[in-house]
């Protein structure tokens, strides 16, 4: 048996959709906060158990009988490695023997604040005695897809990230590539997953002034004020800083991967950024 957590967010309805191509639905376990959300997944046989990180009492009865489960990362910044650490001691009681986690691109080492958590939690998934497979997840293209449009009203994409090559990859890459490692057999390793194009944000801007046939020039500007930038367009602060922080870094190679270890997992090109911007802009 299969399980996912997270099945019903944006990249766990993405790995159901994949999975269910390889592998029987009755075979495969959606484990999710709100069963209720989760019901285009049971019309298709998948099965539904509740699972809440949150309430790690609902957690091991949703592992039983699963033999690799997918540890989709919490989206509760803050919280995520008190949440981890309950989804890892549930399913040790309840005995799987592979767990997957979607990790952060290089999170050993990485200067985001957010690799934190996820060093954390791959900490814990050693520590606990598991077979692990890490999905080390680099920056989704989806993160500047909400830029593109002001950036093409005003003429201007801002950023923090200076000349720093960032490769990302679309939500439905990384999700067909942990469709493909929890349907395999592997029962350790460590994925380094990313785009097999890297790109500046300046190419960014110069991607987004052709699919739009406007000028569109990149300026670039401290993360301090790109923060101040993301709050005054009506990004929550706590979010402006992760996404400023994330720029910074970015400038210092934070994002940049080009290993193409994901393209080798999913046995295909990765969707390109000028794809991306161009079904944006252009339908
Ligand atoms: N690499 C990147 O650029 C990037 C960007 C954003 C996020 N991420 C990470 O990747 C993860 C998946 O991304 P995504 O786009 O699918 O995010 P998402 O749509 O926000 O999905 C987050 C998932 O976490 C689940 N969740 C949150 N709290 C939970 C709880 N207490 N118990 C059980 N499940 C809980 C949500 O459940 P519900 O379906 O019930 O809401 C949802 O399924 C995120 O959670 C985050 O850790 C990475």
């Amino acid at each position: 048996m299969y399980a996912v957590t997270g099945a019903t967010g944006q990249l766990g309805r993405h790995v159901m959709a994949d999975l269910v191509k390889t592998t029987p639905p009755a075979s495969i376990i959606a484990a999710v906060r709100d069963p209720a959300k989760a019901a285009p997944l049971a019309a298709q046989g998948i099965q539904v158990r509740e699972a809440d990180y949150d309430r790690p009492e609902t957690l091991e009865a949703a592992f039983q009988g699963v033999e690799r489960l997918l540890l989709i990362s919490s989206s509760a910044v803050g919280r995520r490695v008190t949440q981890h650490q309950a989804v890892i001691a549930a399913a040790k009681a309840a005995g799987v023997s592979v767990v997957l986690y979607t990790s952060l691109l290089h999170a050993d080492r990485s200067a985001i604040g957010l690799a934190e958590e996820h060093r954390q939690t791959e900490a814990a998934l050693r520590d606990s005695g598991l077979s692990v497979v890490l999905l080390r997840n680099g920056w989704y293209a989806e993160n500047y897809l909400n830029g593109v449009s002001p950036a093409v009203t005003r003429g201007v994409l801002f950023g923090a990230a200076g000349d720093g090559r960032i490769s990302t990859a679309s939500r439905s890459d990384y999700a067909a590539a942990a469709a493909v490692a929890l349907a395999g057999a592997e029962t350790s390793g460590v994925y380094e997953l990313a785009g097999d194009e890297s790109w500046t944000l300046a190419d960014l801007a110069e991607v987004i002034s052709k699919a739009a046939d406007k000028p569109v020039a990149y300026k670039d500007i401290s993360e301090a004020a790109y923060r101040e930038a993301l709050i005054g367009a009506g990004l929550p602060e706590h979010v402006a800083e992760i996404v400023a922080n994330a720029d910074a870094s970015a400038a210092k190679g934070a994002l940049f991967d080009d290993s193409r270890t994901l393209s080798r997992l999913i046995g295909r090109p990765t969707i390109t950024m000028t794809q991306m911007i161009n079904a944006v802009l252009n339908g």
